[in-house]
């Protein structure tokens, strides 16, 4: 199996937010939850990544085999996927026989699910309930995006270890100006310990001029998520509420049902496939960033 060069790596280095002080003061939380489990592992120790794939789609079809310089889509996100640290496991999980076999063919550890998998969530349980070792923390790695930083997995799931008290962690970053009106951009308010208060579709904070406030550091939310393995079996479970159903937004179901969601501030800049047409935008952007 072929790893990402090198080069590709420095385009993650770059380091992410996380408020020191209050990093701290949750893993000083969490190793008092430790204690008090008695337990001598840390909390949340087995992690596994997984990333869902389906065939089916109904703006890309075969969208996880896409070629992008070369390989397939999913291969890459596996790769990058493979660089994070705190992964114990990383599976494919999907319901089509042609991305298996792809998967299989670089290297990767596949679960077949059904094809009733509504979302990519249950997809992710469904694969969980089927993996032979248990697992605390689940990564759910979008398999869309090729260029995901493996600093970010890590991230997420070192806050999700630091802060017992949430089931859910996430990612944001900055948001771009252009983007603030647009209703697929989610964006994301935080509290001063980095847990989530709300997502919208709308500009979150509205500033009263009504236009975007260019000295406010508004927050665009990352596809990226991790769960506790318990809280992953009810998820879906969970009955739609009102405020998720309204912005169309499945992460406020964990905040109306009150849930703790952690968040991390990353530099990075999406470069999510959606589309056939964002195949060609990624490619130009790998090469001029000499990503092979
Ligand atoms: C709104 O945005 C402006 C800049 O556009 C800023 O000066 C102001 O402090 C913001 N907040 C309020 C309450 O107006
Ligand atoms: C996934 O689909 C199920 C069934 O439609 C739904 O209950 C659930 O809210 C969806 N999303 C998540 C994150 O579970």
């Amino acid at each position: 199996m072929s790893m990402c060069s090198s080069s590709s790596v420095s385009l993650s280095t770059k380091s992410w937010i996380v408020h020191s002080i209050v990093a701290g003061a949750a893993i000083a939380a969490a190793i008092g939850a430790g204690a008090y489990l008695g337990r001598y592992r840390k909390f949340r120790s087995r992690v596994v990544g997984i990333i869902p794939a389906r065939y089916a789609s109904s703006r890309f079809e075969g969208k996880p085999l896409v070629n992008i310089l070369g390989k397939p889509m999913i291969q890459r996100t596996w790769e990058r996927a493979k660089l994070a640290s705190t992964l114990d496991h990383i599976v494919v999980a999907t319901d089509d026989e042609k991305i298996a076999e792809c998967c299989r063919g670089f290297g990767a550890d596949v679960v077949m699910t059904s094809e009733s998998c509504r979302n990519g969530t249950e997809r992710c349980n469904e694969a969980l309930q089927k993996l032979d070792k248990k697992y605390d923390v689940v990564v759910n790695i979008q398999g869309d995006e090729p260029l995901i930083e493996p600093e970010i997995i890590d991230g997420i799931v070192k806050a999700l270890q630091a802060a017992p008290d949430a089931v859910f962690s996430t990612a944001v970053t900055a948001l771009k100006p252009e983007d603030a009106f647009d209703p697929n951009r989610v964006k994301c308010v935080v509290d001063n310990r980095g847990y989530a208060i709300y997502f919208s579709r709308g500009l979150i904070p509205y500033n009263k001029t009504g236009k975007v406030n260019p000295q406010f550091p508004y927050m665009l939310h990352l596809g990226i998520q991790s769960y506790d393995s318990k809280f992953l079996k009810i998820y879906p479970e969970l009955q739609p509420t009102p405020l998720q159903l309204e912005e169309d937004l499945e992460q406020l179901k964990v905040l109306e049902n009150g849930y703790k969601m952690k968040v991390i501030k990353v530099d990075h800049e999406a470069h999510g496939v959606d589309i056939p047409e964002d195949v060609e935008k990624i490619e130009t952007l790998m090469r001029e960033r000499s990503i092979s």
